[in-house]
């Protein structure tokens, strides 16, 4: 199986690298393509892809071909594509918006993958919701769902507005953790912590919650009931959070965040 990554910015080589570290696909299959001297000058130095910058060079050799341009270059690179394209090759798109329909209109292909990925993937600890042209086997979707957890997990979903959705939770959820994370460090400051004992506190306190959440079958109700005793410090904290509506409105934040994703697909 041969994969072309087209698009060698952020995600496109978080992929790609993710791929040739997981052994998933033989050394020399992993073909990277941008139109950008300076990212292929980079590509060269990185003996485990090779790199492309010309279309017609490496999209026919391609079973699977996964796009992470900008959803603003996604038009131009499909029209380029579409004659050099075959029926039997896979298209995974990572581009927000760009929806199956479009995709399938202006290449022509009929195998069509949508995936909505997260930032920590570029650590392996990412997680990808996807879904599927129906065109698309049970065989290619598992070849899929393996090659999507080389940076971390993945979910399939069932319909395209759950891709958007998921960017409201998932797409969108680090920075709600780290705007938490922020304002606990401010408090910590202000508490008079130095700035690094503030910074220790507050990523210990979340790498040790959430390890044991994980390592735990209890939802984050049960957890909270736990740490928090009846006139205690930390129900003064989660009383203070209840009455100020703190539940509500982040839950209002990830659906702005559903709403905007869902907006900016009308766009494209
Ligand atoms: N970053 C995230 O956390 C995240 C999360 C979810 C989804 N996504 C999606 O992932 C996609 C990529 O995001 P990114 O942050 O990795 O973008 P990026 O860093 O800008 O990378 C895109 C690369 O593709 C190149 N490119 C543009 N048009 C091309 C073409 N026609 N042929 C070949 N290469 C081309 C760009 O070159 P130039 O710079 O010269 O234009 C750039 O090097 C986006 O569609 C985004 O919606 C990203």
């Amino acid at each position: 199986m041969k994969v072309l990554v087209i698009g060698a910015g952020n995600m496109g080589l978080t992929y790609a690298e993710g791929m040739s570290k997981s052994k998933l696909l033989k050394k020399r299959n992993i073909m990277v393509l941008d139109k950008s001297e300076e990212k292929l000058e980079a590509l060269n130095q990185i003996s485990h892809f090779d790199a492309f910058k010309e279309l017609d060079e490496c999209v026919p050799q391609a079973d699977i071909i996964f796009i992470a341009v900008k959803p603003y270059h996604a038009e131009g690179l499909f029209k380029a594509i579409k004659s050099l394209v075959k029926p039997q090759q896979i298209i995974i798109s990572i581009m927000a918006g760009v929806t199956i329909a479009t995709i399938k209109e202006i290449t022509g292909l009929e195998k069509i993958v949508r995936a909505m990925p997260n930032l920590p993937a570029q650590i392996g600890k990412g997680l990808t919701s996807y879904v599927t042209s129906d065109e698309v086997s049970r065989i290619e979707m598992l070849t899929i769902e393996s090659l999507l957890d080389t940076t971390g997990k993945s979910i399939r979903v069932s319909n395209e507005k759950l891709i958007d959705a998921s960017t409201g939770i998932s797409g969108s959820g680090p920075a709600y953790v780290f705007y938490f994370m922020q304002s606990m460090m401010e408090a910590a400051l202000q508490m008079g912590f130095s700035k690094n004992d503030s910074t220790v506190l507050v990523s210990q306190t979340f790498t040790g919650a959430i390890e044991l959440f994980n390592q735990s079958n209890l939802s984050p109700n049960s957890w909270m009931d736990k740490v928090a005793s009846k006139g205690g410090t930390t129900r003064a904290a989660l009383d203070s959070m209840e009455d100020n509506n703190v539940n509500e409105l982040i839950k209002e934040a990830a659906f702005s965040a559903f709403n905007r994703a869902v907006e900016l697909g009308k766009e494209h």
